[in-house]
């Protein structure tokens, strides 16, 4: 493991070092007017959802790391203070990259990416048609963090109304990640897909409190067999068997034919990957 003096490194390779990290971040595709009503385009993966009620969105334009000049976007959104932030999918990628080039102030980057403008409810900036989810917004709040090149400005907007394509929907009328096909962006010219293959489920230990990893036997700890995953699983449980379910289990087990240590717990990591958590426990507290 090394450790970074971030201070001792230039600000290309911290750049380069924070957005290789920080992933996979969502994209804001944002679209702004100026005050004599040209429209702006412009993608931002310094982005997040920060609040819920109020409902706001966070993104950053950073001032340019050449001239800490800031970009058309912060501009437009110190002067008009409305947004609409629209998601990116998987089949609009390349449209989103193009608009991101940095086109003179006052260019439509709508008409340079092929983009079409929606006319918006609420706010002036049109929306993306082509866009699967579009947060039309007004600013609540700009914070400047510094002056120098590199410094983000964070800008907080407060959703006033959500525009959702039926086909990302599921039947409860919630967005379903498998439909939406969204994009994140990476370090560098990488990009992630959420796509089937890289979406799986993980239970919230909300109404369940397990009793923890420091709840399990150092006997069965001392073996450093077990991923940490493996532990949480373990960890997961509510309650430790009792000794009563215990001693049913013996049998259990010789009907099953593990002979030693190494086979019972390969044995409880194949019941972990079947989520059988407790079956997991008796085996190990056989041990
Ligand atoms: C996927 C993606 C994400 C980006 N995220 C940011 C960001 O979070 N902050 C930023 O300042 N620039 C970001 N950029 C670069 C801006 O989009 C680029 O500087 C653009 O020219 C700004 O346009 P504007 O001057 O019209 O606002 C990103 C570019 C891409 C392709």
């Amino acid at each position: 493991m090394i450790t970074l003096d971030v201070n001792a490194i230039e600000n290309r390779q911290l750049y380069s070092f924070l957005t290789s990290a920080i992933i996979p971040r969502p994209i804001a595709l944002v679209s702004t007017i100026d005050k004599n009503g040209n429209v702006n385009l412009s993608p931002f993966s310094y982005f997040n959802c920060v609040s819920t009620r109020p409902p706001i969105l966070m993104i950053a334009p950073v001032k340019k790391a050449r001239d800490g000049e800031e970009k058309d976007t912060f501009l437009n959104l110190q002067e008009t203070a409305e947004c609409v932030i629209n998601l990116t999918n998987y089949s609009m990628v390349e449209q989103m990259s193009l608009t991101s080039a940095p086109f003179d102030r006052g260019i439509n980057e709508f008409k340079k990416a092929g983009f079409t403008e929606e006319k918006s409810l609420l706010v002036k900036p049109p929306r993306v048609k082509e866009s699967p989810v579009a947060f039309e917004c007004k600013v609540t709040q700009i914070i400047e963090l510094a002056k120098n090149g590199g410094a983000g400005n964070v800008i907080f907007c407060e959703i006033l109304s959500i525009h959702v394509a039926e086909d990302v929907m599921d039947k409860n009328g919630n967005i379903d990640p498998y439909k939406l096909d969204t994009v994140a962006r990476l370090g560098g010219n990488l990009y992630s897909r959420v796509n089937p293959a890289s979406i799986f489920e993980l239970q919230k230990p909300i109404s369940a409190i397990g009793v923890g990893v420091d709840n399990i036997p150092d006997r069965l700890l001392k073996f450093g067999y077990f991923s940490g995953n493996e532990l949480a699983r373990l960890a997961s449980i509510e309650a430790v068997p009792s000794k009563t379910e215990i001693s049913k289990f013996p049998a259990l087990l010789d009907g099953m034919k593990v002979k030693n240590e190494k086979e019972l717990l390969l044995y409880m990591s194949e019941l972990l990957s079947f989520n059988q958590v407790k079956e997991a426990w008796l085996v190990g507290l056989n041990l």
